[in-house]
């Protein structure tokens, strides 16, 4: 893995951006794989202030979402579909029939799954994935334990991360329980990932994910198995990793 340490996380975002721009420049349609949370905010304001200063056009892209809550109509202002309109979206000018997030309210979750992943291929694949991490080492919704080969699906959300992502509701017991997640076999097909962490509270699974074995115990560690896959790191985030001086080393001397 090419593992980034930046001094803050606004610098690991606007990194991340030129490194989008840069692909969209080379490639106008590409397909981009996006996230929510907190973790992508930086970068998505980056991505709107590049578009607007004329440095960036999205108008071509496509992008699919990795998750959205079943349950939760895109409407629904704690839902994911309203968090990529209201953060990204809207503010870039995205023709909103050139993105995709799973529908939260599909009434056959195992159609609206397979669909997802025929959008995905009959798009061409995804060129860049952008992920965050969960402290327990989830990317996507994909659980501890998730099958690494896995692919669209519902899954259940472990009390950790609903009690995670209880800031946008009034409890964690409001947060839903399902989610419809890409797979960690639907990530491993894009072709480049981003992975952006800040703050210690990830520390440790983003030590587990580059430095531990691969495992389902830790989803995230399957990008071991990634031949693409850029980390970008605050130093919090990157606080335990073991081999801290040595990515420091490399990336100071890129090779030729
Ligand atoms: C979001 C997603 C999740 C988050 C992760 C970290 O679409 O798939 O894996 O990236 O839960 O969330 P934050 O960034 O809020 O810490």
């Amino acid at each position: 893995m090419d593992v980034r340490v930046y001094r803050s996380a606004e610098e690991a975002s606007s990194a991340a951006a030129a490194h989008i721009a840069a692909l969209v420049a080379r490639k106008h349609e590409a397909v981009l794989g996006l996230a929510t949370g907190d973790t992508p905010l930086l970068l998505y304001r980056q991505l709107i202030a590049l578009v607007r200063s004329g440095g960036l056009d999205l108008s071509r892209t496509t992008t699919f979402n990795l998750d959205e809550y079943v349950g939760l109509s895109g409407d629904d202002p704690r839902s994911y579909g309203h968090y990529m309109r209201t953060n990204l979206f809207d503010p870039v000018g995205i023709d909103l029939a050139r993105t995709h997030v799973p529908d939260g309210l599909a009434p056959d979750v195992e159609a609206e799954c397979e669909a997802y992943e025929h959008a995905i291929a009959a798009a061409g694949g995804i060129d860049l994935q952008v992920l965050g991490i969960g402290a327990d080492g989830h990317v996507g919704f994909n659980e501890p334990t998730s099958s690494l080969g896995s692919r669209t699906r519902i899954k259940t959300l472990t009390r950790r991360t609903r009690a995670d992502n209880a800031r946008f509701f009034e409890s964690p017991d409001d947060v839903p329980l399902h989610v419809l997640t890409m797979g960690i076999g639907t990530i491993l097909d894009s072709r480049e990932v981003l992975l952006l962490a800040f703050g210690d509270g990830k520390a440790d699974a983003v030590a587990r994910t580059i430095e531990g074995p691969v495992g389902a115990i830790v989803p995230a560690s399957a990008l071991q198995l990634h031949r693409n896959v850029r980390v970008l790191l605050d130093d919090g985030a990157a606080s335990r990793l073991a081999l801290r001086a040595y990515y420091d080393e490399v990336a100071a001397n890129l090779p030729p």
